[in-house]
C-alpha cells in the first residue's frame, strides 16, 4: 500500500463519506437489516449511527488497515459492538451460510475483483438472507457515461481504486444474487458522474 493510500486517503475518505447528502440513503439502506450482519468496506464506520436500535453487534471488514483508526471515535460512541476484520472482501474467512444480512455502501465501486466479492457475499449469506446495498455507478445517460469512462482512470488513482463506471445492477445480477428491490437515481447536489446511485436489496438466486 502506497503512502497516499496509507496516510492521506483515509482523511479524504472520512471527510467525503461524512457528507449529509448521504444520510437519507444510509438510513434507508439499513432500515430493514436484521440478524447476524456483515458490513463489507466498513470504512470509517459511517453507517454505525444509522443501524436500527435493536442491532447490537455486527461484523465489519475493510481491506485498508489504516482506515480503522479513523473509525475509533464512532466505534466508541456507538451502542453496536463491531467484530472488525482488516481483510479483503474477495476472500471472506467465514463459513457458508453465516449471515442473515450483508451490507455494502459505496464499496462495490472499489473492490478489484468485484465478481469474486459478490460471489463471496452470496456464499456467506444464509438461504433466506438479504444483501442491502447503496452504491454509485454507471449512469444510463450517454453523455454522463462518456465522462464516467473518460475520467475513470484518473479517478481510480485519486480515490484508491474507485470506479465511476460500474453497472451495479448487472454486476449483482451476474453473481448468484437476484435483485428484489432497486431504486436508481441521481443524488442531489452531486456531479452526475459521481452521483448516479443504485440502492436496493438482493437475495441468493435459487437457480
Ligand atoms: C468509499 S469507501 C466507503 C466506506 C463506507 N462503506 C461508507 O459508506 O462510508 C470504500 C471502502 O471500501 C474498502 N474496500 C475497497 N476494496 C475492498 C476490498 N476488496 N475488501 C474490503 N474492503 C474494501 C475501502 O478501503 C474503503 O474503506
Amino acid at each position: 500500500m502506497g503512502l497516499y493510500a496509507k496516510y492521506i486517503f483515509p482523511h479524504i475518505l472520512d471527510y467525503v463519506m461524512s457528507s449529509s447528502i448521504l444520510v437519507d440513503c444510509r438510513q434507508d439502506t439499513l432500515s430493514e437489516v436484521k440478524g447476524d450482519i456483515l458490513e463489507i468496506g466498513f470504512g470509517t464506520g459511517m453507517n454505525l449511527p444509522y443501524y436500527p436500535e435493536n442491532v447490537r453487534r455486527i461484523t465489519g471488514v475493510d481491506i485498508n488497515i489504516n482506515i480503522h483508526s479513523k473509525a475509533e471515535k464512532r466505534l466508541k460512541s456507538s451502542h453496536i459492538q463491531v467484530d472488525y476484520y482488516p481483510i479483503n472482501a474477495e476472500y471472506l474467512p467465514f463459513p457458508d451460510n453465516t449471515f442473515d444480512t450483508v451490507v455494502s455502501t459505496f464499496t462495490l465501486c472499489s473492490i478489484k475483483d468485484i465478481h469474486r466479492a459478490l460471489s463471496e457475499i452470496a456464499r456467506v449469506l444464509r438461504p433466506n438472507g438479504r444483501f442491502f446495498f447503496a452504491e454509485h455507478g454507471l449512469s444510463p445517460d450517454y453523455q454522463v457515461q462518456k465522462w464516467q469512462h473518460r475520467l475513470n482512470p484518473i479517478n481510480k488513482v485519486l480515490s484508491c481504486g474507485c470506479n465511476l463506471n460500474r453497472n451495479i445492477k448487472e454486476l449483482i445480477g451476474s453473481c448468484n444474487l437476484k435483485i428484489l428491490k432497486l431504486d436508481q437515481f441521481y443524488l442531489g447536489k452531486t456531479p452526475k458522474i459521481f452521483g448516479y446511485l443504485y440502492k436496493g436489496m438482493a437475495a441468493i438466486n435459487p437457480s
